[in-house]
């Protein structure tokens, strides 16, 4: 007896440590009402679904801005203040950034709104309302249809919904699948282009750590930076022009000063990109041994060798810090990726995911007709497109990606069939796309180390167990010439691409002369060489492949979304708004590791070497570390906070996402996640999967102490939640007694 319900504690300690973790989940804001908010409530949040998403009145999604299509904001004054990631800001510092005048190293603060910044090709996008359009969408559509006939189908069906529907001026309507296709989403949306820089950090606050500390815990990255939208008298989006006003948003976030502790509810608010939850296991063994494995030794190959570059020469490393840092974040991730699935039993999982699917099956002959047989045309289909997909992470990553000059080279291959199809203009208008992309492309470029680059990473390509078609005579030029360094040094020194002068004086030149030499070049014909050989080899048969298991991917999700009544579903991320919550949690990723939730400046101070690219701390901030001169920023310990860890269930997109508190303020940024739970794209395991957010009181702190933009801190709402909800509690008591006398 005592034997047992000693168990049963046990076991209702596992599951309360279980619900205290939840945190799987990106949920539509949408929905929130039907599917979460009881769970969101019992997590501790304050707020009813209303308040987040509502078409009638302000509500938090007003102020979640989506970020030039890649990145998350969130509108943080009654003057359209934005907040983003210094990475999502990245391209627009350095664009303002010259060698005399430079913003990534020195930073950038505007005094007034007239020394704000606009940015060409910026925008950011506003959700207005999103509908369930299912139905409509797939009005007409039966089981029978071919997935052709299905997408023509759909397609016309989204054509005439768009033309019956009249949106209001500056209103975009986009219709999005959600479930594999399953289900159909309208989004109403309104986008403004002349969004202003206001401020960001030096980098060795915003990068501090830079790629030795992405995707890792303790962190103390303050990646964050500041834009303002603006707009024309109406309020609405205009172009660019100095008499437009700040915009005046229907709901701003305020920002909390109370800070967070374990256990805290956490809302992250935004766009998350891709993300893959219903594969099948077939599909997770794939991923998991063998295109991730190629993509990790390709990238490492690259990266050594423009690392050693960056090491011998200061000039070379500016050049190649944010192409590297592009490269080296996602090859960290895949690697951190293989070994969460590992470690989380990915495979064990499906496994057990799928036997159960199966068994349910069973018990519904209709249901095991139409499903019972997926999980093994998976297996077949799998198995039939690996040496496709896995050649084509080759292409991807060779010659798409990690040569530089097989990119440049290949425009030269676009420019010619241009010409053949639609003559001068064509060749004219991509050309005059395509200079200053050049322009830009030739600032950062040393062939010296791109010619290793192709050495090494067409060795591996010549010598992988990929389709051989897509080889061309690589080997038999690398064997003509002794060996593939003397191949690429002689490719390099007769071509004319690497060359900068070299390239613009061509296209200075005659379209039909120039295409003549075009043709006669060593590069572009090796790039049309292994680009034919692809598209012949390869192409095709993946995109069929690739179309038929999307198709039997609809099937499976809507078959998993029968079986298994009881679970809430949530659809794949695919760059629209999503809800994610959770609460502030430390994790412990081995055995005897343990990480505490919360990072401090003095880890910061832990981590400094002066003059060093990663790890240098600004003067002002060491100085402002010595005083202890903390002003409101600090933490009840008396140090500053600079990151903390939440649950919430988010991939690449929530960059820049608002950390919501339980009553709507704002408490962090969210700007990475860690290592060990990156697999959460495919696998969320809620033990070790952790994203990382820089707490509100660091960006105040920064903005006002360090950079003295005081201006900026006032035009905020600062609000202590914690403290008020105190006061609240202590006068509560009285209230309810009246109220329950007087209802009795
Ligand atoms: N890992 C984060 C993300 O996926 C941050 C990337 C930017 N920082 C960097 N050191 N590369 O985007
Ligand atoms: N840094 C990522 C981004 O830019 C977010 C981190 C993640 O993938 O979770 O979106």
């Amino acid at each position: 007896m005592k034997k047992n319900s000693r168990i049963l504690l046990t076991l209702c300690f596992i599951f309360i440590l279980k619900i205290s973790y939840a945190g799987e989940g990106m949920w539509l804001p949408q929905l929130l009402k039907a599917l979460n908010e009881g769970d969101m409530q019992s997590m501790g949040m304050k707020m009813s679904a209303e308040d987040i998403y509502s078409v009638n009145q302000g509500s938090l999604k007003d102020a979640i801005v989506h970020f030039n299509g890649g990145c998350t904001s969130e509108i943080i004054s009654a003057e359209g203040l934005l907040l983003t990631n210094h990475h999502c800001g990245y391209g627009q510092i350095q664009s303002h950034s010259s060698v005399k005048n430079n913003l990534l190293k020195n930073g950038f603060w505007a005094k007034s709104k007239k020394e704000e910044l606009p940015n060409d090709n910026l925008e950011v996008t506003f959700i207005v309302r999103i509908e369930d359009v299912s139905k409509m969408v797939l009005e007409g559509v039966t089981d029978e249809m071919s997935t052709k006939e299905r997408q023509s189908q759909i397609d016309k069906n989204i054509a005439s919904y768009k033309q019956s529907m009249r949106p209001l001026k500056h209103e975009e309507i986009q219709i999005k699948p959600f479930f594999k296709g399953n289900q159909y989403f309208m989004f109403v949306t309104m986008t403004y282009t002349d969004v202003r820089l206001v401020g960001a950090p030096p980098e060795s606050i915003g990068k501090f750590g830079s790629d030795t500390d992405n995707w890792v815990f303790p962190r103390h990255t303050g990646d964050f930076s500041l834009f303002r939208i603006y707009a024309g008298a109406d309020n609405m989006p205009a172009d660019y022009s100095i008499d437009n006003v700040p915009f005046k948003p229907k709901h701003f976030l305020p920002i909390s000063l109370d800070g967070v502790e374990e256990g805290d509810f956490t809302l992250v608010f935004g766009y998350p990109g891709r993300t893959n939850q219903y594969l099948p296991s077939s599909a997770v063994a794939q991923t998991m041994n063998v295109l991730n494995p190629a993509k990790i030794a390709i990238r490492d190959k690259a990266l050594k060798i423009v690392d050693a570059g960056m090491r011998s020469d200061e000039a070379i490393r500016i050049q190649y810090a944010s192409k590297y840092a592009r490269i080296a974040n996602y090859w960290k991730k895949w690697i951190g990726e293989n070994q969460g699935l590992k470690k989380s039993d990915a495979m064990g999982r499906k496994h057990k995911y799928e036997q159960d699917f199966m068994t349910r099956l069973k018990a519904d002959r209709t249901m095991h007709v139409k499903y019972g047989s997926l999980l093994n045309d998976f297996e077949k289909l799998y198995k039939e497109i690996e040496p496709y997909a896995l050649t084509r992470d080759y292409y991807n990553e060779i010659v798409r990606r990690n040569i530089e000059i097989m990119t440049v080279a290949s425009y030269m291959n676009r420019l010619e069939s241009l010409y053949a199809n639609n003559g001068a203009t064509g060749y004219n208008g991509f050309k005059a796309r395509l200079e200053p992309f050049l322009d830009d492309f030739y600032k950062n470029y040393r062939p010296e180390i791109d010619q290793k680059v192709f050495a090494s990473l067409m060795e591996m390509y010549v010598n992988a167990d990929i389709i051989e078609g897509v080889k061309g005579d690589l080997a038999a030029m690398a064997k003509k010439h002794g060996g593939f360094d003397k191949y690429a040094k002689s490719l390099f020194e007769s071509s004319f691409v690497p060359n900068k002068n070299q390239m613009f004086k061509l296209l200075s030149a005659d379209p039909k002369m120039a295409i003549e030499s075009m043709q006669k070049d060593p590069l572009v014909q090796l790039a049309k060489q292994l680009s034919d050989a692809y598209d012949a080899n390869v192409s095709k048969e993946y995109s069929n492949l690739n179309t038929k298991i999307t198709d039997l991917m609809r099937i499976y999700m809507e078959g998993q979304m029968k079986v298994f009544t009881e679970k809430k579903f949530f659809p794949d991320a695919n760059s629209t708004m999503r809800v994610t919550y959770g609460k502030v949690a430390g994790y412990s990723p081995r055995d005897a590791v343990t990480y505490n939730p919360v990072s401090y400046l003095d880890g910061a101070i832990e981590k400094y070497v002066p003059g060093d690219y990663e790890f240098d701390i600004p003067k002002k901030l060491l100085d402002l570390y010595e005083t202890k001169d903390y002003g409101q920023y600090a933490d009840s310990n008396g140090k500053v906070p600079i990151c903390f860890l939440g649950t919430n269930h988010t991939t690449g997109g929530n960059s820049g996402s608002p950390v919501i508190d339980a009553h709507g303020n704002l408490i962090g940024l969210n700007f990475d996640r860690v290592w060990e739970g990156t697999m959460s794209d495919i696998n969320y395991d809620a033990s070790i999967c952790r994203n990382i957010m820089v707490d509100a009181r660091y960006i105040l702190f920064i903005v006002d102490k360090f950079a003295g933009a005081t201006h900026l801190v006032k035009e905020m709402k600062l609000v202590h939640p914690k403290k008020d909800a105190k006061v609240i509690k202590m006068e509560e008591p009285k209230k309810k007694k009246k109220r329950r006398r007087r209802r009795g």
